[in-house]
Order: structure tokens, then C-alpha cells, then sequence
């Protein structure tokens, strides 16, 4: 990713159902994708679908658009049923890791943190999901961030850094209407907090130069105002990403 360009992800999860559909989500992403100047798209579909898209992206001219991965398993190979390597990745860019669809399911943070040590060294880079399931007044959540930050990111040395994208997804923000997306000053605040709590591990110019981008119910009309009040360094969005005409419109807005 280029330092000042948007970084805007799309996370398909298990969907469509069929190769052909997305085939066709795809390819009308694309033609969206045309005139963008300062958005970098990252397309992440399920597993199998990456090499026919990969062979219609770089086959088509315009090259806004990545792809990338929902998730990967930290050892290179050997018996591990069901489980794909960063290795067999490294033809795409970009890997999910610790989304909180992993999490509920029984991710802990220290596999993620195996997985995204195992992800720097083959040089994929690494959106990292982090997010709270519930804010409460006392802020409770905001020990509940740092700790998942501190662990999630292992002891993962300094120089891979420039490889990790902190993507804060509250809970109670993702898969709901528009209204209870997160207020653009409240990502702002967090993503402050995230900074501090990178100086805290690293230092300053880590925290820096970290993107941070958001992801919970964005959509083409609360996607600018995100980035712009938000302060942050893109987008994680599920369902408007398998709308190309809406997610088209969201990426024209950001750009
Ligand atoms: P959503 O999903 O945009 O559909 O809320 C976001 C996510 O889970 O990454």
C-alpha cells in the first residue's frame, strides 16, 4: 500500500455461493475501481475463488484492486486437515487475521498471534482484527482492546510492523443498519487509544505509521465521513463489498 493511499477491504466471509457469481461481483468491481486515485482495494473472497479471480485481475487493466485472504494457518505444511499455509498464500497480498467471526468460533489471541508472526515472515501483510463485544461506562473495554492488541500481536519484532494494519471492528457495530455503525468521533478516539497502546509496545514511529482502519456496518453513505471526522487509514467492509454498484459508490466517496 502506498503510505497515503485509503485502504479500503473487502470482506467477502463465505460468500457468494458459486464461483461465477463471483466472477461477476468481481469483474463489476473492477470496472469501479477504474478512475480511483487515492483507494487501494483489497478483494478478499473464500479460499477457492482465488485463482480464478487472480486470473481475471491481472488479465484486466486497472490495478486498484488486490487480493487477499480471510485467514491462514501459522505452520508451512504437514498434517493439518482443512488448514492452508501462509506459503501457499504469497501470490496475494493481503491475509485477514483474528476476525471476530474466527474469535466466536475459538480463535484465541494467541493462535492469532502464531498466525501473524508466520504471515510477516512469508511477507503477506496482515490486517489484524481487533474489537470490543460491548462498550460499558466504566471503560472496561478499553483493558479488554489493549490486552488483545498486546496478545494478538505476540512478541512480534519491531521490523515487521510496516507489514500490519490494525482493523478495529466493534462487535456490536458489525452485520447492523446504518444507525448503529460506529460515530466517526468515537473511531477517532479509539483509534487514538490503539495508537497509545502501540507506543506502549513499540514506540511512536510505529504508532504512527500504523494504518488503522475501521469495519462494522460501513457503507456508501457513511463511508466518507468515517475517514474524514474518523481520522483513520481506510475501511473493513462485509456485505456492501459484494454490491459492486454500492461498493463502487462507497470507493468514489472515499477517493
Ligand atoms: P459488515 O461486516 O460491513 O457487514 O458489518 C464487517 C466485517 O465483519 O468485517
Amino acid at each position: 500500500m502506498k503510505k497515503n493511499k485509503i485502504l479500503v477491504v473487502g470482506n467477502w466471509k463465505m460468500n457468494p455461493e458459486n464461483v461465477s457469481s463471483a466472477l461477476t461481483i468481481f469483474k463489476d468491481i473492477k470496472k469501479e475501481t477504474k478512475a480511483l486515485k487515492n483507494t487501494q482495494v483489497v478483494i478478499c473472497p473464500p479460499y477457492v475463488y482465488l485463482s480464478d479471480l487472480e486470473k481475471v485481475n491481472s488479465g484486466l487493466a486497472s490495478s486498484a484492486v488486490i487480493l487477499g485472504a480471510q485467514d491462514m494457518f501459522w505452520e508451512k505444511s504437514g498434517s493439518y486437515t482443512g488448514e492452508i499455509s501462509g506459503g501457499m498464500l504469497s501470490g496475494e497480498g493481503y491475509v485477514i487475521l483474528g476476525h471476530s467471526e474466527r474469535r466466536e468460533l475459538g480463535e484465541t489471541d494467541e493462535v492469532v498471534a502464531k498466525k501473524v508472526s508466520s504471515a510477516s515472515k512469508v511477507g503477506l501483510k496482515t490486517i489484524l482484527c481487533i474489537g470490543e463485544k460491548e462498550r460499558d461506562l466504566h471503560g472496561d473495554y478499553l483493558h479488554f482492546l489493549r490486552g488483545q492488541i498486546i496478545n494478538s500481536l505476540g512478541k512480534l519484532p519491531k521490523r515487521f510492523l510496516t507489514k500490519i494494519i490494525i482493523a478495529y471492528e466493534p462487535l456490536w457495530a458489525i452485520g447492523k443498519g446504518e444507525e448503529e455503525a460506529m460515530k466517526p468521533g468515537d473511531i477517532y478516539e479509539t483509534s487514538i487509544f490503539i495508537k497509545k497502546v502501540l507506543t506502549e509496545i513499540y514506540d511512536q514511529k510505529v504508532a504512527i505509521t500504523v494504518p488503522i482502519i475501521y469495519g462494522g456496518s460501513v457503507n456508501h453513505n457513511n463511508a466518507r465521513e468515517m475517514i474524514i471526522s474518523g481520522q483513520i487509514q481506510g475501511l473493513l467492509v462485509g456485505r456492501e463489498s459484494l454490491n459492486a454498484r454500492k461498493f463502487g459508490e462507497l470507493l468514489k466517496n472515499v477517493d
